[in-house]
């Protein structure tokens, strides 16, 4: 008999797995004051949703979103796995759905921001810190996202 994967990518949120998003959000450091109604406001906004469930319990166990305007840029956000289910391949799966979305086909460049320990993880699926000389800048009303926060 063929098994069934024990996870699934889906491309939306149910309302029952805002609570598993919150619970991800607020154990990472940039998004740990996420709300519920924020999360709620956010996801139906964001152009493309990679929610990993496991199928068993129907809870989502890992997430990543994509802002992209389908041609030249698609930004990726919010590339989380829960706590307990890290290093078992489900990060792979998500940037690899990220890569391989036929959404993203026509797309130019797909970037991101990630803390330097981050960058050998990114650069397995060709993201890469060759980016001439663009410098990221920011405007911001998030304390999370300045030097102040110290990441
Ligand atoms: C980074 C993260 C998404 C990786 O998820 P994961 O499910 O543990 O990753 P996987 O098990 O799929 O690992 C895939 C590959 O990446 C490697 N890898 C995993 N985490 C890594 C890290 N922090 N640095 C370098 N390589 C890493 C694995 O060894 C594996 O390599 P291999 O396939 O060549 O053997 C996860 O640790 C996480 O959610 N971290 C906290 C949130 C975060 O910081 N997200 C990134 C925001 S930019």
């Amino acid at each position: 008999m063929i098994q069934e994967p024990a996870f699934e990518v889906r491309d939306h949120v149910r309302s029952s797995q805002v609570d598993d998003l919150v619970r991800m959000y607020r154990s990472e450091w940039w998004s740990s004051d996420r709300s519920r109604a924020d999360v709620e406001r956010m996801l139906p906004a964001t152009d493309l949703l990679y929610a990993i469930v496991e199928r068993d319990s129907d809870a989502l166990v890992a997430f990543a979103r994509v802002l992209t305007d389908r041609r030249y840029l698609a930004v990726v956000l919010d590339v989380i796995v829960a706590a307990e289910y890290r290093g078992r391949g489900l990060g792979r799966l998500l940037i690899e759905s990220v890569c391989s979305d036929p959404a993203l086909r026509d797309v130019a460049s797909i970037e991101l921001v990630c803390q330097p320990e981050l960058m050998p993880f990114y650069r397995k699926w060709g993201f890469s810190e060759r980016v001439g000389r663009s410098r990221l800048m920011r405007r911001t009303a998030d304390p999370l996202l300045t030097d102040a926060a110290a990441r």
